[in-house]
């Protein structure tokens, strides 16, 4: 792989062991993947950031690079970590866990990574363009960028992203190149998407389908940006799915052609069928809304269905921190809280435990949640829409 100069006293320790270490994980993750050079990244988005996923292992490692003086290259965003970073006493999240959360985000902090704790960093100030190359390793995000923004990123591995944030550069292979853009299996679509439920049910038969490659779409008749960050981020977590293409809806659809591919079709039974497969459970503990992350427009849409009702349940809508001050000055978090429900930031219902906080069973609207929640967190889980939801729960 070519390397410039600079690179190469990179790679010669030079600049230090931090740098040393970390550029090496990248080249040797470019010769495995035939990557020709190295690319400037506009962007990084860290993932790996609950201490439920990464343990002690994870702390330490993060503590020990913070401590010898990391600091990122390039704007760099944070995933959720496993609880409301300032609500968490009040919602009830565990004190052991939540004094090791809180070290995880400073050893961030130290390193210069921005607090944004979303897995929609677009939404909160890190938006790219199009055809801009990135490392981001939250799985929907990165279907998000590459499907809708027409942005470049591989899904990165959480100490991946770090390097590449901490060298500002990833190696040349996969998605950020035209060939590995190109379609590999067309979606034929004849169902009706009525529920933003449907685009997440979607999402996860294709992915669990078809495995992996980058499907091409007909038959999406609309879609807003909140149905198709459902759809990316269902297939990303049924399947390896990184990029998607639709008809008149995603900006790299016209520069591409499907001519020759195999064509799945997918009707009402399956999407029938996708619901039903993702229902495990009937009585939810709690319903979890906003996965991934809300934005401003659900948060809105909720409080108005929310208004002049009681909830019995508990109601948790997860979003970024921004997200929630702006939902603040609107009004939107009052007339939550008057129904009962919760806006929590940070944090969503897979990364954070709740299976230790006495959920048993969880009501979700979104495809990813309901796939991960029975293996993450141990839940049986109520996959339905969000009218359906509101009335299971008030
Ligand atoms: Fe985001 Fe958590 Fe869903 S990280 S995509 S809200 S599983």
């Amino acid at each position: 792989m070519y390397l410039t100069k600079e690179q190469e006293r990179m790679l010669s320790g030079e600049y230090g062991e931090v740098l040393e270490r970390n550029f090496r994980l990248l080249v040797r993750l470019g010769e495995i993947y035939g990557a020709d050079r190295m690319i400037p990244v506009g962007s990084v988005q860290v993932a790996g950031v609950s201490y439920k996923s990464i343990g002690d292992p994870g702390l330490e490692f993060l503590e020990d690079l913070a401590d010898k003086g990391a600091r990122v290259r390039v704007p760099t965003t944070l995933n959720p970590p496993g609880m409301d970073l300032e609500d968490w006493r009040e919602l009830g999240f565990p004190r052991d866990f939540a004094e090791k959360q809180l070290r995880i985000i400073d050893a961030f902090r130290r390193m210069g990574v921005a607090m944004t704790a979303t897995c929609t960093p677009y939404l909160v100030g890190n938006l790219p363009r199009f055809g801009e190359h990135l490392a981001w390793s939250e799985s929907s995000a990165v279907s998000f960028a590459n499907s809708v923004i027409g942005a470049r990123t591989n899904r990165e591995g959480g100490p991946s992203a770090l390097a590449a944030a901490l060298c500002g550069v990833t190696p040349n292979y996969g998605l950020h190149l035209d060939e590995n853009r190109r379609p590999s299996v067309v979606i034929k679509v004849d169902a009706e998407l009525r529920r933003e439920s449907d685009f997440g049910a979607l999402g996860y038969h294709v992915g669990k389908t078809i495995e992996k490659g980058v499907p091409y779409f007909y038959g999406i008749k609309d879609a807003d940006v909140d149905q198709l960050k459902a759809l990316g981020a269902a297939m990303a977590a049924s399947g390896a799915i990184a990029l998607y293409h639709v008809e008149g809806l995603t900006p790299e659809a016209t520069l591409v052609t499907t001519g020759g591919l195999g064509t799945i079709e997918v009707g009402e039974r399956e999407l029938r069928e996708a619901h039903e497969g993702l229902n495990t459970g009937r009585e939810p503990d709690i319903a979890i809304l906003g996965c991934p992350h809300a934005s401003l427009a659900e948060i809105a849409e909720l409080a108005g269905k929310l208004e002049g009702r009681r909830l019995r349940k508990p109601l948790w809508i997860c979003t970024a921190r921004a997200t929630k001050r702006a939902a603040a000055e609107m009004g939107l978090v009052d007339k939550i809280e008057r129904a009962g429900g919760k806006v929590v930031a940070d944090t969503c219902a897979v990364v954070a435990p709740i299976e230790r906080m006495g959920f048993k069973c969880t009501a979700v609207n979104s495809g990813k949640a309901a796939n991960y929640l029975p293996g993450f967190c141990k839940q049986a889980v109520v996959f339905k829409s969000v009218d359906e939801i509101l009335e299971m729960v008030t």
